[in-house]
Parts: C-alpha cells; sequence; structure tokens
C-alpha cells in the first residue's frame, strides 16, 4: 500500500449536502478500513454558526446518510473518527480574512503533528472558488514552506469554455496545476478505470479497437430519478453539462485515447486529453441540427403514479428549455476512428438507471453463412459501469442441428464474483488518491478545456440556432420519439435493463 502523508483536511462548504452525503461517508470508511494516515483531522469550514459538537452531529451522528451504516459499524472506531472532525465558522462569508482560519489550522497542526500538509477541498458553488483561492493565498495557507498544499475542486469546472478558461487561470494564480485535483466521481469508479485496464492489459481486444473493426460505438447514462431536490441549479446547467461535459466525455476519453507509454499520472492524462482535441468539433447548423437530439421529460403516470414534468419541478422555469435529455453523434478525427460514429446520451427519468459502453463490431467482412437470421445482429463487447457491474461479449454459435442456424450467445463477467474485494466507492477511492499525491483520475486543466472546446457550440446552436427543437418525452421512456434518428441504416440505441445480460433472444454460457 503507498503510504498516505500525515495532513489536514480543509472542507470549504461543510455544512452543505455533499459533505455529509458523500465526503463524511468516505472519509469514515476511510478510517475504518485504515487508510487514514496515522496523524490526521478534517476542518469543516462553512457560513453557518456551528461548533465542532454541532457539526459532528450534522454530519456523522445525525447524519440521514449515515444512518445505516453507524448501526453496522464498530461503535469504537466511530467515535474514533468523530474525534477527528473541527469546525470553523467564518462569519458568513467566504470573502473574509482568513487569518482565524489560519490560527485555528495552525493551532490543530501542532496539537495532531499534522506536519503543515493541508488539502483544501471546495465544495461550494463553483462561483465562490476563485474568491477564496485568494483569501487562501492572501493568509498564505498556499504556501508550501511547511507542509504540501493541495486543492481538490468539484464541477462544474466552468459553464462554457470561456469561464472554464477563466476559473482556471484564476486558480492558477494562486496554486499550480500539480496542486490542482479537479474531481469526477466517474473517474473513481472501478468499472470506468477497467475500460484501460480492458483495452491495455489484454491483447484480445486492443488490435480490433480501430475503424478496421469497429462499426459504432454507443454510450449510455440513464438515470430514473428526476431533478430531485436540485432543480434550480440544474436549470440553469442543463443535461450536457451536468453530466456530458464532465463524466461521459471522460468516460470517451478512455475508449478513444492511444495506448498511454505507462501508467504514470501525467501519461495517462496526456493520452486522453489528445482523444478528447481529436473530437470533430460541429460548427454548422446542418449538422447539430442532424447530430443532436435535445429533450425534456413531460408528466406521466406510471404503475398508477403520477410523475411531474420537468417544468413542474421545485426550482425550475415552468417555460425552462433546458434539456433533460442530450444525444449526440460525433466522429473522432484521427487515424484510429476515421469515419466511425460515437453515439452518446444521457437523460434523467428513464425507465432505469443504467451507464453502459457498447463497442459494436463490423459483421464478418465475407459471411459464409447467409441465412443464419442474423441480419444485423453485430458482436458486441457490452462494458457495465453500473448497476450490475460486468462485461458481456455478444458472439455468434452455432444452434445444434443440421446446417449452419447461428444464434448470439452471451459470454458475461460480473465484478461482484470478485466478492473477497472491497469495492470502494468513487469518493473513497479519489480522496485516498489525491491524500497520496495520485493525480491520474482527477482531470488536468487542458482536458477540461478540450471538453468544453467541443460543448460549446452545441449549447450555442441549442441557445440560438437554426431550427432547433425541443422534443418532449414521457417521464419513464427511453427518450423522445426520435431517438433513433441519430444512428443511420436500422440503427437502434442498445436500451438496456438493470441486468447486464437483459437483452431477448439470447443464451448464457457459465
Ligand atoms: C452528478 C450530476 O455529477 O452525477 C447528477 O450532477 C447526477 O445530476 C449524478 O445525478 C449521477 O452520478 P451517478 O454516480 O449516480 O451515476
Amino acid at each position: 500500500m503507498i503510504k498516505v502523508d500525515n495532513q489536514a483536511l480543509v472542507i470549504f462548504g461543510a455544512s452543505g449536502d455533499l459533505t455529509a452525503r458523500k465526503l463524511i461517508p468516505a472519509l469514515l470508511h476511510l478510517h475504518a478500513a485504515g487508510h487514514l494516515p496515522n496523524h490526521f483531522f478534517i476542518l469543516g469550514v462553512g457560513r453557518s454558526a456551528l461548533n465542532d459538537s454541532d457539526f459532528r452531529k450534522q454530519v456523522l451522528w445525525e447524519s440521514p446518510y449515515l444512518k445505516p451504516n453507524l448501526r453496522d459499524m464498530d461503535g469504537k472506531v466511530v467515535e474514533e473518527f468523530a474525534q477527528l472532525l473541527f469546525y470553523q465558522d467564518l462569519g458568513g462569508a467566504y470573502d473574509v480574512s482568513y487569518l482565524k482560519l489560519k490560527e485555528r489550522l495552525y493551532a490543530l497542526h501542532g496539537e495532531r503533528e499534522t506536519a503543515g500538509n493541508t488539502m483544501y477541498y471546495f465544495s461550494t458553488p463553483p462561483t465562490l472558488y476563485e474568491t477564496m483561492a485568494r483569501q487562501l493565498n492572501e493568509a498564505a495557507l498556499n504556501s508550501q514552506e511547511n507542509g504540501w498544499k493541495r486543492l481538490i475542486v468539484e464541477k462544474p469546472f466552468g459553464y462554457s469554455l470561456e469561464t472554464a478558461k477563466a476559473l482556471n487561470a484564476g486558480l492558477q494564480r494562486y496554486f499550480s496545476e500539480e496542486q490542482i485535483y479537479r474531481i469526477d466521481h466517474y473517474l473513481g469508479k472501478e468499472t470506468v478505470q477497467n475500460v484501460l485496464v480492458t483495452r491495455f492489459a489484454n491483447s484480445i481486444f486492443e488490435p480490433l479497437w480501430n475503424r478496421n473493426y469497429i462499426h459504432h460505438i454507443e454510450i449510455t447514462n440513464a438515470e430514473q430519478v428526476g431533478v430531485e431536490k436540485r432543480g434550480g441549479y440544474y436549470d440553469t446547467s442543463g443535461a450536457l453539462r451536468d453530466m456530458f461535459q464532465n463524466h461521459l466525455l471522460q468516460i470517451v476519453s478512455l475508449v478513444a485515447m492511444e495506448p498511454p507509454i505507462s501508467d504514470a499520472p501525467e501519461d495517462i492524462r496526456n493520452e486522453k486529453v489528445k482523444a478528447l482535441r481529436s473530437l470533430r468539433i460541429m460548427n454548422d447548423d446542418e449538422t447539430l441540427h442532424a447530430h443532436t437530439i435535445r429533450a425534456q421529460y413531460i408528466p406521466s403516470v406510471a404503475q398508477g403514479t403520477n410523475i411531474k414534468g420537468y417544468r413542474e419541478e421545485e426550482g425550475v422555469d415552468p417555460q425552462s428549455t433546458t434539456e433533460t435529455y442530450a444525444a449526440i453523434k460525433f466522429f473522432v478525427d484521427n487515424w484510429r476512428w476515421e469515419g466511425v460514429p460515437f453515439y452518446v446520451r444521457t437523460a434523467k427519468r428513464m425507465p432505469t438507471k443504467v451507464t453502459e459502453v457498447v463497442i459494436h463490431f463490423k459483421t464478418p467482412h465475407h459471411q459464409i453463412f447467409k441465412d443464419t437470421g442474423l441480419g444485423d445482429r453485430d458482436n458486441k463487447l457490452v462494458i457495465r459501469i453500473q448497476p450490475d457491474e460486468g462485461i458481456l461479449i455478444k458472439f455468434g454459435v452455432k444452434v445444434p442441428g443440421q446446417g449452419f442456424k447461428v444464434e448470439r450467445a452471451n459470454l458475461d463477467f460480473y465484478y461482484k464474483s470478485l466478492a473477497q474485494h472491497h469495492i470502494m466507492d468513487a469518493y473513497e477511492r479519489l480522496l485516498l488518491d489525491a491524500m497520496q499525491g495520485d493525480a491520474t483520475l482527477y482531470a488536468r486543466a487542458d482536458e477540461v478545456e478540450a471538453a468544453w472546446a467541443f460543448v460549446d457550440p452545441i449549447l450555442d446552436y441549442w441557445a440560438t440556432g437554426k431550427d432547433v427543437r425541443m422534443y418532449g418525452y414521457a417521464a419513464g421512456v427511453w427518450g423522445p420519439e426520435n431517438a433513433d434518428n441519430l444512428i443511420e441504416g436500422n440503427g437502434q440505441w442498445r436500451n438496456p435493463g438493470p441486468n447486464l445480460t437483459d437483452d431477448p433472444g439470447y443464451c448464457v454460457i457459465c
């Protein structure tokens, strides 16, 4: 195991939802598994007037997100963890002098013998990031003279290419790029990292991973939930900014990248950014019209329950034109992918929650089994990101009997079969990586900017372009009626079920 330096974690926005929902549970698990350093503490910082004990109550003892965990955990371990939690009230605003915070932080560093090493975590609205970085600088809290300083920032990293560049420049004024860790929780998912392993630790896939053998690539990210309590935020964001620009383009970069020369963070990140820069930017209205679909969920009744439409959700403008469904077709302009279409969609209020990558292979170059009835049922490699995490290969087998009738068979692998390994939650994995100084699974400034350069013209077109449409889809169905129009020929989206092998007409070979 890589050693973790003694250190402090300072969370800005500590009384917010993310801290209680994701960060504290992840840290509690890391503590219980013995991954935290011997000398460590967490200092929550925020505008709410809390003291240490209120904070412990809020994010640990009385946290709705930890109820079942606390019941099952060793009480002594939880009590030890509680003793690591502290809170500093900034007094109603973030744009204030951090000298008091500095005093508290250094007192704790002294007591806890944490050598001045400090990880800052910005979990506030992004409009405050630059202000906080500036105030940290004014109090010399970014100085690495006594102990390293690192900064984790939560998405969104900007709202457009221009604002992303401004944000990067704003943070880089006070922290160097090596100190900045932009968190994208999809990169913390085991199954997303496994795209790299599938491709580069096997000799059976990579030779086929190109335009000669791959017909097209399909990526689906579907959520069953609507916008929940985040209508206000979501209405200013939409599916393209909320999911596609970050999580889905990160997955695209792992699928499309060239083999890195090693697993060193910069080697991997250099290849990812090259892949993102190869995305063909769509600039003309005609292509944007043909290659993008946006839609919004409208009210429906499912299993006797009324489901609200997007425009009726709390915090959403009743005339909103924000998309809750986005499907994009695009090409990657490089030697490997010339002519191979990528189809990527993301949406809320779909029939099920599922994220998967499907590699559709070309049909055999010369078909000798003409009456197979296979039609366009191609070989597929399905990489299931969530749920029922695993990998599925679809291939043809002979149906017993005379002649050569071919049927589609499944070869499947499930992560749950590796039950002896504890699978870390994305935030556990990513926090631990940053604490160890490993930025492999964090987004670099140039990656974020390359992703925005691709997304910006789509957003502009949707805002002001010619013939732009906003389609409706009943909450609980697979998107608008014309969703398949993006896919050439007789192609359709593979609308997957909750289980990896859900699909009519298959047999399972175990
Ligand atoms: C977040 C988005 O980044 O990812 C949410 O802001 C979305 O809108 C969430 O629900 C999905 O994450 P996961 O891990 O549940 O697929």
